[in-house]
């Protein structure tokens, strides 16, 4: 179906001869620094913005994961006694959880708070223009900014933390059509409206496809799917991990995110593949409406994403639903902990109640995955609260 194409867009679409790869339309969307929704700094998460994310839920998702961080960065401290440590987020939206990290970290231990720093990675201008608004106010670690090109030039020991951030990364979208996966495209209607189009797999990407699908024993399609199939293929991913592997030498990476393993992902029944448009708590939009004033996001494949860490560098480690490692970080205590709040605090308890509800419900961000990899480091010390251990095919 055809959507108005915004002149900006359209510039771009011209000058690429009509017509780009989805994963270029999403990123311009998504990313071009006048426009793009992130990009212009427009994003606005939280409940009364386009979607929530943990962190927007409130501090408990932070003082929750606290634990976690230091009981990680104990661990490294000890692989090097004297070196600086860091918190790098990466993709920080608002920037909630970096505030809450930096506020809740005041009471850990003195020791390893004198060593501290806190590394936020944004590529988007606008939105880090917004992170430095909100974090001028707050003490308690230093913070800075820099690009992951800095970093590749002195790497950082720490923990580096990727909230909601590979579902933001641009993918393609595959089409099973006449016997053959192709490639959508997004071009320029005779009106000058958006719609989609396919053509035959580049080469680079259908090697890509092949090499990792033979690599991580995933059929694509899948058995019994039908014409018209859709699915997506993070090709962002490679070359993240291949410039995480250059920022951080030695560290412990949690990614947290929609995922799920190939198995769920690649099958017949999702015909309509996972990529989803955003608005005003509103999903289910048509990807190619509003480029610019929506967000796109796309779930991950596990598979997929351990072996874009593995072929760079990083070693699998745990993983665990985000329900389970909250429980096990003590969420059910400080559910607890709420009913002794004064009686003229039962509006926040309330509150906080149901935030904390939200968080580790199975059907919401509950099922949300934490994945985690570390590089440079020896294997103790460095499991996930919470985790069920580590797959074989996961570590292999
Ligand atoms: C979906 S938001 C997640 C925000 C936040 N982590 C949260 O969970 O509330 C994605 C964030 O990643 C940023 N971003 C997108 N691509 C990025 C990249 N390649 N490197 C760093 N940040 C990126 C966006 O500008 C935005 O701040």
């Amino acid at each position: 179906m055809a959507a108005s194409c915004p002149e900006w867009l359209a510039t771009h679409l011209q000058q690429a001869g009509g017509g780009v790869p989805f994963s270029r339309f999403m990123d311009l969307a998504l990313n071009e620094p006048e426009h793009g929704y992130y990009g212009a700094g427009r994003a606005r998460i939280g409940p009364e913005g386009d979607f929530v994310t943990s962190p927007s839920l409130g501090s408990d998702f932070a003082a929750l994961l606290v634990p976690q961080l230091m009981a990680w960065l104990a661990s490294l401290s000890t692989t090097d006694p004297v070196q600086r440590l860091s918190i790098v987020e990466i993709g920080p939206g608002e920037g909630h959880l970096a505030r809450d990290l930096m506020t809740q970290l005041g009471e850990a231990d003195p020791a390893l708070l004198t060593r501290l720093e806190m590394v936020l990675v944004e590529a988007n201008p606008g939105m880090r223009q917004r992170q430095q608004l909100l974090l001028e106010q707050v003490d308690g670690l230093p913070v800075r900014w820099c690009t992951l090109e800095q970093l590749r030039i002195t790497p950082v020991r720490g923990v580096v933390i990727a909230h909601e951030l590979l579902d933001a990364l641009p993918v393609e979208r595959l089409v099973w059509r006449d016997g053959s996966l192709q490639q959508a495209l997004v071009e320029l209607d005779p009106n000058a409206a958006l719609r989609m189009s396919h053509r035959p797999l580049s080469v680079g990407l259908r090697d890509e496809i092949n090499r990792v699908c033979g690599h991580a024993g995933i059929q694509l399609p899948p058995p019994h799917a039908e014409e018209g199939w859709t699915t997506e293929w993070n090709s962002s991913l490679p070359d993240w991990f291949a410039a995480m592997a250059a920022a951080v030498e030695a560290g412990v990476l949690l990614v947290i995110d929609y995922a799920m393993e190939a198995h769920r992902y690649y099958t017949a029944q999702r015909s309509e593949g996972t990529l989803m448009a955003v608005s005003s708590q509103q999903a289910g939009l048509s990807p190619l409406d509003q480029p610019g004033a929506q967000d796109l996001t796309a779930h991950l494949c596990i598979d997929v994403v351990d072996e874009a860490a593995k072929r760079h560098g990083w070693v699998v480690g745990d993983q665990a639903k985000q329900g389970e490692a909250l429980l096990a970080l003590g969420l059910a205590q400080r559910l607890h902990g709420l009913q002794q709040l004064p009686g003229q605090q039962l509006a926040e308890a309330l509150q906080r109640r149901e935030a904390l509800l939200r968080l580790v419900d199975p059907a919401g961000l509950g099922g949300f995955r934490w994945l985690t990899y570390r590089r440079g480091l020896p294997e103790d010390g460095f499991s996930l609260s919470g985790a069920q251990g580590c797959s074989e095919s996961r570590r292999d």
